[in-house]
């Protein structure tokens, strides 16, 4: 899989290099490219961004080293020819990115990601990309950043875990939280008792179906209590508010 970001900070990137992504990336399972937005500017003052048309706070994103970037990731637009990369441009105002959307972007064979700051890209470039790639937008949440770097680094970590042969065993990836559709059970190790506290007897019985019993009985107990919002209705059981506890 191939992942390209065009940014104005090409160095936040650098934490890819290490862990559990920098190992797929010296593996070939991951190829990246980082590339600063700045390089398809042609002013003495590299400028990326000017005062909004109707007027308002902030600024946005100017569509012309947008363009440029496009054009050399993409291909020229005037080629006809189209590209088989995913382009995500990062927003509040996108699809909430969920487990389910992380699992269809990693089998995607290329995605390229367009890191937008202040008060976001001139609204053209999206809709000029459009004619030659997919583009989706995605939030990470129903929050504001500053700009979509943070969001695209949680995009990464969460899709590229999920291409094969990242995660060492692969078995980890299928009862994490998310992925059956409820939290996850909680997990303990060694010492037997901690600071008096003691890891729950059924999970040292050895019996392998009341072990599994015990953390389904947790993950719903957990889901109803913090996320009542991810069971059907007729599960979500009284009250609907999580709980702070
Ligand atoms: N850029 C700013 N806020 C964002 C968010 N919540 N999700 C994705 N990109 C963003």
């Amino acid at each position: 899989m191939r992942l390209d970001i065009i940014t104005i900070f090409p160095e936040f990137f650098g934490v890819l290099d290490v862990s559990l992504l920098g190992r797929a990336r010296r593996d070939g399972l991951l190829e990246l490219g980082v590339h600063d937005l700045r390089q398809w500017t042609h002013d003495r003052h590299r400028t990326v961004d000017d005062t909004p048309y109707g007027g308002g706070a902030g600024m946005v994103m100017r569509p012309e080293p947008w363009g440029e970037a496009f054009d050399a990731l993409l291909g020229p637009s005037d080629d006809g020819a189209g590209s088989d990369a995913l382009v995500v441009f990062p927003t509040p105002a996108g699809v909430p990115f969920t487990q389910a959307l992380a699992r269809q972007l990693a089998a995607e064979p290329r995605i390229v990601f367009a890191c937008g700051r202040y008060e976001g890209i001139d609204a053209r470039v999206a809709e000029h990309v459009a004619g030659r790639a997919r583009v989706l937008e995605v939030s990470l949440g129903d929050y504001v950043l500053n700009g979509g770097e943070v969001a695209v680094m949680a995009m990464i970590e969460a899709i590229g875990r999920l291409v094969p042969g990242v995660v060492g065993n692969p078995e980890s990836l299928v009862e994490e939280s998310h992925e059956a559709g409820l939290l996850e059970h909680p997990s303990y190790t060694k010492p037997q008792t901690w600071r008096g506290l003691e890891v729950p007897e059924v999970l040292r019985s050895g019996n392998h179906a009341a072990i599994a019993a015990w953390r389904h009985e947790q993950a719903l107990e957990r889901t109803r209590r913090v996320r009542p919002d991810l069971l059907p209705a007729d599960e979500a059981g009284e009250g609907g508010q999580p709980s702070a506890n």
